[in-house]
């Protein structure tokens, strides 16, 4: 009976008279929408993450940027990260359409006089680039290569125009067409379309500082720290929007990713559901984030990852707002280096203080980093068990009996429940609870991620990334 109601009825309609989710979820919102079991965990439904699908793919994502020809910030946007990790990346080209907006804070102060943020040559750059915007509107690699070019010469402080020619110097463009640009920027022409240009910059900055960014034209402070990992961020958007299940519901109005759909009430009511977007919040705030990551030691890139990067950013500096836990991945069949994994599986069973733990796992690391074919119980001996000196014998005996097999058994049976994907990579991020494959992309950016997903008291996630993207504001 229940088997066939099941088939009878699809999982979409069975949930969709859920409004709230159960428990809590504590899995970050961008993770929402990239798989079923989290969808009606964190939204009560299939419906909203489907809805939104429906409504993008297919369709490129918009991305737009304020900026300020003589700013600093956004000559270093521009150079550093746009061009290069960006517009310049074959798989990205096909799926976003960028457009810069050259006006900023400028300031109008009559219909033909402009203040601008930096000054006159700021104004002269700015007209420039507005008509050589218009001029390759059809030849968008063009275009790319020579604001790239003169953004460049700009942070070199060149002035406006002899940048310009350096430019178009460089990239041979022919003299019909250059002087085109120039008499653009000395004519009403390049004053028309400061004036468009001033009007979409209205359209989506409403913050007080350039470089910012804006997808789908939504500009909000949340999404500024992206920039410091556009690229990562649109592909993990674009596999968001692509790979659910397709489902034939009417599309919702909702342009943004779920990152944003608690950032303002707007975008609650467009995409998602004030009263659950609430309900995350209280569940989360002031929760560390957990990180916990399952790795084979025997991995140099595993290693790598985490004596490197999750040391440096994770456990040398010690915050409320981000717990790590390092588990070795088990092997409880493993035969050589069966002394590698015993130990682990032995310290990982009788130390039981995490930071302890991941101290010891962290020094055996190192020390296969050292010497990669080096004893491991040696490393036991002489340094690692200095984080709990009391159990240096009871880890050696447990490594040197069966004990540690049995422990390795029975943490691979808890580790093949995973949910709701199983460990198909090594290392394996597990965030909150959520074993996810999409989560395994957001294992370089988890100390960005950290700042952008943790809510709590003394954190200023408003802030996160901001004296990168704009160090002038650090300085
Ligand atoms: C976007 O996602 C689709 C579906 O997963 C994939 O086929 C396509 O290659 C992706 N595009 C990029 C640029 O990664
Ligand atoms: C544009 O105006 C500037 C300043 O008035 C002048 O130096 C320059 O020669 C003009 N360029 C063109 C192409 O008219």
């Amino acid at each position: 009976m229940w088997l066939c109601l099941l088939n009878f009825l699809s999982i979409n309609e069975i949930v969709s008279s859920l409004t709230t989710p159960k428990a809590p979820c504590m899995l970050p919102p961008d993770l929402w929408c990239d798989h079923p079991v989290a969808a009606i965990a964190c939204t009560g439904s299939l419906r909203y993450c489907d809805q939104y699908r429906n409504n993008r793919k297919g369709k490129k994502f918009e991305l737009t940027l304020a900026f300020e020809s003589a700013c600093p910030d956004s000559q270093q946007c521009v150079v550093y990260r746009l061009y290069p990790k960006l517009l310049t990346q074959p798989q990205i080209a096909n799926i976003v359409e960028f457009t810069p907006v050259p006006w900023g804070l400028a300031k109008r102060e009559t219909d033909q006089k402009v203040k601008c943020h930096h000054g006159e040559k700021e104004c002269i750059g700015n007209r420039l680039l507005t008509c050589l915007f218009e001029h390759y509107q059809q030849n968008l690699y063009m275009r790319n290569r020579l604001f790239y070019c003169f953004m460049n010469n700009m942070m070199y402080k060149r002035p406006p125009r002899s940048s310009m020619e350096t430019c178009i110097h460089q990239f041979q463009i022919p003299d019909q067409e250059a002087n085109e640009i120039f008499s653009c920027a000395n004519s009403t022409r390049a004053t028309e379309l400061q004036k468009k240009d001033e009007l979409k910059t209205k359209q989506f900055f409403h913050g007080k500082f350039v470089p910012f960014i804006s997808l789908q034209n939504y500009g909000h402070i949340h999404m500024q720290a992206y920039q410091m990992m556009l690229k990562e961020k649109i592909l993990m958007w674009n596999n968001t929007i692509h790979t659910g299940p397709s489902s034939n519901v009417a599309p919702s109005k909702c342009q943004i990713p779920p990152d944003f759909w608690c950032s303002d009430k707007e975008s609650a009511n467009e995409c998602y559901n004030q009263g659950i977007c609430d309900l995350y919040m209280n569940a989360i705030y002031g929760k560390p984030l957990l990180f916990r990551i399952i790795y084979d030691s025997a991995l140099e890139e595993s290693r790598e990852y985490i004596a490197r990067y999750i040391q440096s950013w994770f456990i040398r500096k010690t915050d409320n707002k981000v717990k790590i836990v390092l588990e070795p991945t088990p092997q409880p069949r493993a035969a050589d280096p069966y002394h590698e994994y015993a130990i682990q599986e032995c310290a990982n069973h009788y130390v039981t203080d995490t930071n302890s733990k991941n101290a010891i796992f962290l020094c055996i690391l190192e020390a296969k980093q050292r010497v990669p074919t080096g004893n491991i119980i040696d490393a036991w001996v002489q340094r690692c068990h200095s984080h709990e000196p009391r159990l240096k014998d009871v880890v050696l005996n447990c490594a040197n009996s069966q004990e540690w097999r049995q422990f390795a058994g029975q943490r691979s049976l808890t580790h093949a429940q995973l949910k709701p994907e199983k460990k198909t990579s090594d290392p394996w991020l597990v965030i909150n609870g959520w074993s996810l494959r999409s989560a395994q992309a957001y294992k370089p950016l988890l100390h960005r991620m950290a700042c952008i997903w943790y809510r709590g008291p003394n954190h200023d996630r408003d802030s996160c990334a901001r004296c990168e993207y704009e160090p002038t504001h650090c300085l």
